[in-house]
């Protein structure tokens, strides 16, 4: 048994040290001499124009270095208005300071830089800014006619398929049928970490920004564009982050304003935003499904029909997949799936995890509840009946699907089967109701193209780079457990970098897809420096690999030995000290194999088995237990994929009790934009979850067989609780969260 087996093994963090110690630096950390303070002014109206913006008043306060506004900002490239970030939806980004126009409330306005934070936040609190109120709309319920169908625009929007059967038809003649409509408001990433960037100021003119963001290379594209910068006068950092689930994808308006502000006073400067305005760039936005399910006697879908709207910005068309997994979840020969948009006056809405499939697979999953309900079958028996053995939106088979054995290995650890089918048939000992609900979904198993680059010592130390993100997933640990592997050397003898523009390109930190991508690069280029270290080898005096080509020799405990005769074996180390150099180095990239991929749909899948309990003269929920099982392809590490399924759990139950951003629509304005009102799960609503991952052997995906963890565990989760509080109380609750009000 070999010591340098490391994929799959639960490998504690290898971040987790430099974390839990104060080591790791995040962005508002990095305290660059001379550092000035920009403090952001938000518009408290929706929109309007600026009519006149009293600096002077604040200018002569001591330590007042500048106000910027739409008044002063420089002209900047920017304005070129064909530049999109790597996530740009349709229309054009928001653009801050660019005039006096008020798009949405809370929009930044001015910037405030002083010689500290005190008096920056303290001339914010004096700074009087005249607005001409303009009438706003902010309520997507007045748009429900308005609706309009997208172009495609941002990268990996696909419109729905067109519809296939005679849906219509299907739906009026079955003998069971449902229709209903969900609804969830809008809802705000929330990160423990605010955004801020430390924008450094380096006397030749360059800037360093240390940015809180889940792309280094998109910033960097952004600053270039914008500021008219040479890549290598602009480096991008984050190499930690308190969490980012979606709302570091896009540069945020923290880094124009910091980067900007460091260009024009020639100081370094650091701009944090406040919990509050955190609320102000992005968020899940407000959904309205309707649904109508038909159901044959046999108890097989008949007809799936599927239609979303929401909102988006006035100058941007944002996109999510909602309604399209509704189309290949179940096997159905009669579809129809609808999405359209609604223009709004607020910011645009952003990749919120799992974008799209959280949102649909709630009204998709409580919809099969309904159906299952009415057809008088069992929800699990009911999804098994209808299981998809193909794509039917591609018309492809898939590249694995283990989600059979995820129901029934679900159903097996989760007691299912002692489940009564009537709605308020169950309870505790101490009379309160329990109910069991299901809910699952389907997410796309991507590869973007990445690059890397391993350097090996003399003394037989491995660091491998990539500009990759962590936000908290564990690419640190999942890459160097790769690389580990790959040269057959323990974890301690690897380093893995990320998060720095100075290194080789990867993409974003999003879409699942950063254990595919930079996880295949990673392994490609430590194989491409084991066929250096191969050659060196046999270089040696009397080498035992002597005419052994890559494919006949391993990398095990420190050795390259032949695999047919694993005796056969140099010590790398030996290697490396009789080639005489300092160091051997390789680069490589990775982009997914199209040739071998075009014929397949490539997915993961999950389902959750929920159970509530229910106080019905409180009506209080507690989720008592969860079990979440997954097929993802191959699981590189057992306990961070596990933590990665476990947060699911925990905003899953935030979305179905508690999470909602409650638009005042008087003022245009979220006004729970804080933690205190903004409920998450805390530790007290957090009892039992289990999470199980279903084998799955996949080489279609990529060398590795990964499809990426971190956002499929969250799909159903909402929906298996609504379901469950149905199954305990029989109120079937179809607007998220299920507040205690909806049960009395
Ligand atoms: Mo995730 S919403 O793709 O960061």
């Amino acid at each position: 048994m070999s010591t340098t087996n490391h994929i799959g093994k639960p490998t504690s963090r290898v971040d987790g040290p430099a974390k839990v110690t104060g080591a790791a630096k995040y962005s508002a950390e990095f305290n660059v001499p001379d550092l000035t303070y920009g403090w952001v002014i938000s518009s408290p109206i929706a929109k309007g124009k600026i009519t006149k913006i009293h600096a002077d008043e604040v200018l002569a306060l001591p330590g007042v270095l500048k106000v910027f506004s739409h008044e002063n900002v420089p002209s900047l490239a920017w304005f070129d208005r064909s530049y999109k970030d790597d996530v740009a939806p349709g229309g054009s980004p928001f653009r801050p300071l660019h005039d006096a126009e008020v798009k949405f409330s809370q929009q930044p306005v001015a910037l405030i830089v002083a010689e500290n934070f005190e008096v920056a936040r303290y001339a914010a609190s004096l700074l009087r800014i005249d607005y001409e109120q303009e009438k706003h709309e902010t309520n997507l319920e007045t748009k429900r006619e308005d609706g309009f169908e997208p172009g495609s625009g941002k990268t990996g929007y696909m419109p729905p398929p067109p519809p296939r059967g005679n849906p219509d038809k299907a739906w009026e003649e079955a003998p069971h049928r449902m229709e209903a409509e969900y609804v969830h408001g809008a809802q705000h990433h929330n990160p423990m970490e605010l955004f801020s960037t430390t924008a450094q100021f380096h006397s030749d003119g360059k800037i360093t920004a240390y940015d809180k963001t889940q792309g280094v290379y998109n910033v960097q594209q952004y600053l270039t564009k914008i500021f008219g910068l040479k890549k290598d006068d602009c480096r991008v950092v984050n190499e930690y982050m308190g969490g980012g689930f979606g709302s570091g994808l896009r540069p945020q308006y923290s880094v124009f304003l910091a980067v900007m502000a460091a260009l024009e006073l020639k100081r370094s400067v650091r701009v944090t935003l406040t919990r509050q305005q955190m609320f102000s760039f992005g968020h899940r936005p407000h959904t309205l499904q309707y649904l109508k399910l038909a159901t044959n006697a046999d108890g097989t879908l008949a007809a799936v029909q599927h239609h979303a709207l929401h909102e988006t910005s006035q100058f941007e068309d944002y996109t999510e997949n909602v309604v399209n997994w509704s189309g290949m979840l179940y096997q159905c020969d009669n579809v129809k799936l609808g999405y359209q948009l609604a223009k709004l006056d607020m910011y645009t809405p952003l990749d919120m995890r799992a974008p799209g499939a959280a949102t649909g697979s709630i009204g998709l999953e409580i919809a099969m509840d309904e159906m299952a309900y009415e057809a008088g079958l069992d929800p699990l028996e009911f999804r098994l009946r209808n299981y998809a053995e193909m794509d039917q939106n591609m018309k492809k088979p898939f590249s694995s699907k283990k989600l059979r054995d995820c129901y029934h290995q679900g159903a097996a650890k989760f007691g299912w089967e002692k489940r009564t089918q009537a709605p308020g048939s169950m309870r505790d000992k101490d009379g309160k109701l329990i109910g069991w609900g299901i809910g699952g979904g389907v997410w796309d198993a991507s590869q973007m193209k990445s690059a890397a680059k391993a350097s090996i010592t003399a003394d037989g130390h491995l660091t491998v780079s990539s500009a990759a993100g962590e936000n908290g997933t564990g690419t640190y640990t999942i890459m160097t457990q790769i690389a580990a592997e790959t040269l057959g050397l323990p974890i301690e003898a690897v380093t893995f970098k990320l998060g720095d523009t100075d290194l080789p390109e990867a993409p974003l930190q999003g879409g699942s897809w950063t254990a595919a991508s930079v996880g295949t690069a990673v392994k490609n280029t430590c194989e491409a420096l084991g066929e250096k270290l191969l050659k060196l080898a046999q270089k040696m005096d009397d080498s035992p690999l002597k005419g052994a080509k890559p494919e006949d020799v391993e990398f095990v405990n420190g050795q390259i030995r032949l695999r047919t005769d694993t005796a056969k074996a140099v010590v790398l180390r030996d290697v490396l000290q009789a080639s005489g150099e300092t160091k051997v180095e390789a680069d490589s990239s990775a982009m997914p194999n199209m040739l071998k991929q075009n014929g397949y749909s490539m997915h993961s899948h999950n389902i959750v088995f929920a159970e509530v309990k229910v106080d019905e003269e409180l009506g209080t929920v507690h989720v008592t237990r969860v079990v979440n099982a997954v097929a993802a392809g191959r699981i590189l590490n057992l306990k961070t994929a596990r933590s990665q399924v476990l947060g699911s759990v925990v905003w899953g139950i935030g979305m179905a009790l508690m999470e909602e951003t409650v638009m005042d629509h008087k003022f245009g304005r979220y006004v729970n934009h804080n933690f205190a009102e903004y409920h998450v799960p805390v530790n007290a609503d957090i009892h039992d979850i289990d999470v199980l991952f279903v084998e799955e052997e996949d080489d279609i995906v990529n060398p590795l067989g990964v499809k990426g963890i971190g956002e499929v565990g969250m799909l159903g989760v909402a929906a298996a609780i609504t379901n469950a509080v149905y199954h305990a109380t029989g109120k079937r609750v179809r607007d998220l969260p299920v507040m205690i009000d909806k049960l009395l």
